[in-house]
């Protein structure tokens, strides 16, 4: 059974007083969410704050980034063992605006990806293909590719640790979302993969979807087979709005629990 992982990338946001007032939404109305692990992304510069503000409670901390390495000069880097040693649990890895705006290619991303296993992250590598690769029916392609980069330099066991997310470009920030079906046969064609070298982590490994999720369309897409969470970017920034993602993320006997935040 893999726990359902409701993720918010917090991307370029948030003030101090915006992160301290998120946080104490999301832990407010967390309370009962036992059976999902629930974690957040903020900025770098708001980690350590944000760590204090969790506390005790079960709500995840991870990072956006890092730079492979263990220290050195590499001025206005984060490296893998200072996210650790601040309390982070995981870091994202290739995501698509990294991969277009910064200009990660698939070595530094399998290189990165390796850095955060080191360090004892889980690394949450996102994958995903442009709309005109997938109009060219490159979609299988381009996924298998950049899959096979990081089991290439990283090895298959290091995927114990990690989770993938399928986050279509073209549904990342534009409103436009996959269906359950479309996204469904992506996730369904993730995990073939990785069962193919290894059956036990592709049964295992958690596999989200990113790319406009909200309150509105999560239910169905999280009730498909291989789809075991969400990475979700602007609606994780209001509390309201991400708890009731997480609420649609509880296993289905849970009714009671969706309709405590509805
Ligand atoms: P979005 O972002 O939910 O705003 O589309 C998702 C992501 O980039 O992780």
């Amino acid at each position: 059974m893999r726990k359902p992982l409701i993720a918010g990338n917090w991307k370029m946001h948030g003030s101090k007083s915006q992160v301290k007032a998120l946080i104490e939404g999301i832990k407010q109305g967390a309370d009962g969410f036992a059976e999902i692990d629930i974690l957040v992304l903020p900025t770098f510069v708001h980690l350590a704050e944000a760590k204090t503000l969790l506390d005790a409670s079960a709500i995840m901390l991870g990072a956006q980034n890092l730079y492979p390495g263990t220290q050195g000069a590499f001025t206005g880097e984060v490296a893998g063992p200072m996210l650790a040693d601040l309390g982070c649990d995981y870091v994202l890895i290739g995501h698509s605006e990294r991969r277009t705006l910064f200009h990660e290619d698939l070595a530094l991303i399998a290189a990165k990806f390796k850095a955060a296993i080191e360090a004892g992250l889980k690394p949450i590598l996102c994958v995903g293909e442009t709309r005109d690769q997938r109009e060219h029916g490159e979609t299988v392609r381009v996924i298998s590719e950049q899959i096979q980069s990081v089991i290439e330099a990283a090895g298959i066991e290091a995927f114990r640790q990690a989770v993938i997310a399928y986050e279509p470009v073209w549904a990342i920030g534009t409103g436009l979302t996959a269906t359950p079906e479309q996204a469904q046969e992506v996730h369904a064609y993730i995990r073939q993969l990785l069962s193919q070298i290894n059956v036990d982590i592709g049964k295992t490994i958690r596999i989200l979807y990113g790319g406009s999720m909200k309150a509105e369309n999560a239910s169905s897409l999280l009730a498909m087979a291989d789809i075991d969470g969400g990475l979700i970017g602007g609606a994780s920034l209001d509390a309201a709005s991400f708890l009731k993602i997480c609420a649609a993320a509880m296993p289905m006997d849970n009714s009671v629990q969706k309709a405590k935040v509805n």
